[in-house]
């Protein structure tokens, strides 16, 4: 199917993405046009392995030196595009960079390998909504906008990937993700990573509302206000709330990634006034988690 330009919904150990031949203009607007996603908005292209990576985008040392540390793993590398990647523009909206990764999932690298095609790829929910982290939330967010669906069970980190951006002298953090910073930083020296203002965006996935659920949700919560449901993390919970789902009661960061889409379409429900979330630290995952939130709790359009 894939290989005829039509587009699969196929698991990876962040979350579920809506794939198809990176270097048909025919698939990447099928993807385009199943999320109802903006067409500036470029999709990050799946390969296998380093070497079909590096026939797409420039690697300097420090990219080959990330890459062979992260991947396969939840890293996205922004690079310059070569001339030769036989990407489909469209994937890249026009840029003359390109957003790789090698996902880890069992199911995305034997699908990788049976194709023997780049597979564009951007998270399978309709756009500005939730991730699906399991196949059951894809089919709920595309239905019948997606020709097949392969199920893999539910995704282990549960967030997507970091992208960095790697394209011009400085580094810079576009999304924080199931790589954590401080792993990152490890690699290329504390200062060198610069976190991107999201008021001047480098890629439009730091749109401000995004990955919202329907219900308003409420950060740093720590009373209940009336109606509401709790996502709580850690064994202390406050009362008073409609229902509670606990991200992690151990107050594990990665658990609570995991969790979180999940259990935010849970709670995602009219029954409830709003989702509270407790405060969880900005370390380590958190920061994902907490770039999440507050896309989340930002206002809609
Ligand atoms: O974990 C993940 O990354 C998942 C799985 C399926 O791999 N994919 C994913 O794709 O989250 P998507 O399309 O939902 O997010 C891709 C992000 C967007 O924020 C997009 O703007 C950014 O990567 N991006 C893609 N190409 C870019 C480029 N050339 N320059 C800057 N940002 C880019
Ligand atoms: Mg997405």
């Amino acid at each position: 199917m894939l290989r005829a330009g039509r587009v699969v919904a196929f698991p990876t150990e962040t979350v579920y993405g809506l794939g198809g031949d990176a270097t048909s203009d025919a698939a990447v607007a099928r993807i385009f046009a199943a999320k109802g996603r903006p067409r500036f908005n470029p999709l990050i292209v799946h390969v296998a392995d380093l070497v079909a990576a590096e026939a797409i985008g420039e690697f300097g040392p420090r990219a080959r030196d990330l890459a062979r540390r992260f991947w396969p793993g939840p890293l996205t590398l922004v690079l310059r595009r070569r001339a030769t990647s036989g990407i489909s523009l469209l994937a890249c909206a026009g840029l003359d960079t390109v957003a790789i990764r090698v996902p880890s999932h069992p199911v995305a690298q034997a699908l990788l390998c049976e194709t023997g095609r780049p597979l564009a790829a951007p998270s399978a929910n309709r756009s500005g909504h939730v991730s699906p982290t399991e196949a059951a939330h894809v089919a709920t967010e595309l239905g019948k906008r997606v020709d097949l669906i392969l199920d893999g069970g539910r995704c282990v980190v549960g967030l997507e990937s970091t992208v960095l951006d790697l394209s011009s002298a400085t580094p810079g953090l576009l999304r924080p993700g199931g790589a954590t910073l401080e792993e990152i930083a490890r690699s290329l020296g504390w200062f060198a990573v610069v976190e991107t203002d999201p008021a001047a965006p480098r890629s439009p996935g730091q749109l401000a509302s995004h990955y919202a659920p329907r219900l308003p949700l409420r950060k740093d919560a720590v009373a209940a206000r009336p109606g509401e449901a709790l996502l709580a993390f850690g064994a202390r919970t406050p009362p008073g709330f409609a229902e509670v789902l606990n991200l992690s009661e151990t107050g594990d960061l990665a658990e609570a990634a995991a969790n979180l889409f999940a259990m935010l379409r849970r709670l995602d429900r009219a029954e409830f006034t709003g989702i509270a979330v407790m405060p969880i630290p900005e370390h380590g995952l958190g920061r994902a988690i907490n770039d999440r939130l507050r896309r989340a709790a930002a206002p809609q359009d």
